[in-house]
């Protein structure tokens, strides 16, 4: 069997939520069932993509436009480099997280114009979208006290306030029913294996896989 095209599938959703665990076992379900398979994420991606990663998670106070700014700049770095090429050779490259955290994080949260994300967006990555964009549920005061056990990173999202993750709660739901075309609601509470079984329906569904 030959899988020619590749797929683009994001994970999205706010802290906590699991995105980085079901991106690794969708990934892994992919390649058991013979995929070439790519896990990505962003910020992040090539050397640039991964600097600007660490300058962002290390940054105590940044302006919102310079964030905006340096985020599409590892954007365009990521899929120039990594996303687009393994698109091309056949690869279902997975993302965590993808524009619509700009659109979520920069824009609801912080203000900036979501037209200005959106000329941005299309400077970086022209008319590109995902195949499938999963947005990732749970309830804000879960998100909140996730976010805060993590110790991996702590940045500011960690320590964010209930009332912010209910906005970047909401943000999400709105883009899964704005971009429906190309977004599925997955209701991320319950098991690891509960939420992988759900994700994958959602590919049967819209990927035909
Ligand atoms: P994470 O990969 O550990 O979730 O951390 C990435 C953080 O960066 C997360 O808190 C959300 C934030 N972020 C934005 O603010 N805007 C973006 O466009 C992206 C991709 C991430």
């Amino acid at each position: 069997m030959s899988f020619p095209k590749g797929k683009f599938v994001t994970f999205e959703g706010g802290e906590g939520v699991g995105k980085s665990t079901q991106a690794k076992i969708l990934a892994q379900r992919l390649f058991e069932e013979g995929r070439k398979v790519f896990v990505a994420r962003e910020p992040g991606g090539d050397e640039i993509g991964e600097k600007i990663r660490e300058l962002l998670k290390s940054s105590k106070k940044i302006d919102p436009i310079c964030e905006l700014l340096l985020l599409f700049v590892a954007r365009r770095d990521n899929f120039i480099k990594i996303i687009s090429p393994r698109i091309n050779d056949g690869y279902f490259v997975i993302c965590d997280r993808f524009y619509d955290s700009t659109l979520v994080y920069q824009g609801l949260l912080k203000g900036v114009s979501i037209e200005d994300i959106m000329k941005l967006k299309r400077i970086a990555i022209g008319d590109f979208e995902p195949d499938l964009t999963l947005v990732l549920d749970v309830e804000a005061e879960v998100s909140k006290r996730r976010a805060t056990e993590r110790s991996l990173i702590c940045d500011e999202y960690d320590k964010m306030s209930l009332q912010k993750h209910e906005i970047v709660r909401e943000g999400f739901r709105k883009i899964a029913d704005i971009f429906s075309f190309r977004s599925a609601l997955i209701n991320a509470s319950g098991t690891e294996r509960a939420v992988a079984s759900r994700i994958w329906k959602a590919l049967e569904k819209r990927l035909d896989v």
